[in-house]
């Protein structure tokens, strides 16, 4: 019983704080579920890490939900349940946005600048490695004129909004080496990975899914090297891998929200360490939910809203920025 309620709070909870005002089918449907006993019966059924929302929701679309009323989606459901629930077992929530690279940009060019070195990103948590490649987009800050290293499309324009005065930059860094590492690394050749990263888009949001599309041809392109491994194992191997003539960036977005406390807190020190190190420059770029990142939340303003969504930026341990959680939004702080 008690197991029961919590599945109906956790689903009431994520319709108010994830998909209020955000994506109405979302709200509906997860508000719909909280109410109703027998798909929440069904969702007890499954281990409780995988009877998570976002990835319910990303499996019945993965297996061809519309975005109709609640009592259409039921139905869908309670049809499709054997389908849907393999999914859910099967797969995670690996959620690739390509856009985050715009709130990335500015550190990643102040490093560059500063350092006089090309940037070798790793990223750690890159789902299928989209945000490897910030030199291949475009950028429109403040609706301002585009930003990008040649032509780019339509699609691949990252518009973000700013406050603050944030280091934007003249000109695109230079990348010479670009590597991420995933305990299940998507590949863009795949077309049922790719189908699922579509399928983790949220119905309403159609330029995301359309710049999704766009940045899996520019993965596919030049294929991203991705080490499948666990952050806290397998990062310094792969930086021995980066050119020693590279500023080694490490970097993460919408990631350690899903590694224990205790594996934050040692991944945590293991870069304040390697940032430390003289030997050779790393520096370290984290995009993450306010109070995710243990060490920084306490220096900052929660937004004065019911729901805090911002993203901290920080650099180097140090808070920079809130930001969008797709890249939408960049609020400066120094
Ligand atoms: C929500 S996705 C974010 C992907 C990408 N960083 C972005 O911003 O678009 C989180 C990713 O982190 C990965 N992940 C979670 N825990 C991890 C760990 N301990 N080591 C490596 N990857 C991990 C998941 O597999 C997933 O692909």
């Amino acid at each position: 019983m008690a197991e029961k309620l919590d599945t109906a709070a956790w689903y009431r909870r994520f319709a108010l704080v994830e998909t209020r005002g955000y994506s109405p089918t979302y709200d509906q449907w997860c508000t719909g579920i909280s109410e109703d006993p027998d798909l929440l019966a069904l969702l007890d059924d499954l281990p409780e890490a995988k009877r998570q929302p976002n990835l319910l929701l990303g499996a019945a679309r993965f297996h061809g939900a519309q975005p109709t009323p609640y009592p259409e989606f039921r139905g869908f459901l309670l049809e499709h349940w054997a389908q849907i629930s393999e999914t859910m077992l099967a797969r995670s929530t690996q959620t690739n946005e390509a856009g985050r690279c715009a709130v990335l940009l500015p550190l990643f060019a102040r490093i560059a600048a500063t350092e006089g070195r090309p940037l070798a990103l790793l990223e750690v948590g890159a789902s299928a490695g989209l945000c490897l490649y910030p030199d291949r987009y475009g950028y429109s800050y403040d609706a301002g004129p585009l930003l990008s290293a040649g032509p780019v499309p339509n699609e691949l324009v990252m518009e973000c909004a700013t406050t603050g005065h944030p280091p934007l930059p003249a000109s695109l860094p230079s990348v010479s080496f670009r590597a991420g590492i995933d305990l299940n690394p998507l590949r863009v050749a795949d077309d049922d990975d790719v189908a699922w990263l579509e399928a983790l888009v949220w119905p309403e949001h159609a330029r995301r899914r359309e710049r999704l599309r766009a940045a899996v041809g520019v993965a596919r392109r030049e294929p991203p090297l991705l080490v499948k491994g666990d952050l806290a194992v397998d990062l310094e191997p792969l930086i021995q891998r980066a050119p020693a003539d590279a500023v080694v960036v490490v970097f993460h977005s919408a990631v350690l929200a899903y590694v224990g406390e205790s594996g934050r807190e040692a991944f945590r020190d293991t870069m304040l360490r390697l940032t430390a190190d003289r030997s050779r420059p790393v520096h370290w770029v984290s995009n993450e939910g306010y109070g995710v990142l243990p060490g920084v939340e306490g220096a900052l303003p929660k937004a004065d809203v019911e729901v805090d969504r911002l993203f901290v930026l920080t650099h180097n341990g140090e808070a920079v920025a809130r930001t969008g959680g797709h890249g939408q939004t960049l609020d400066w702080l120094e």
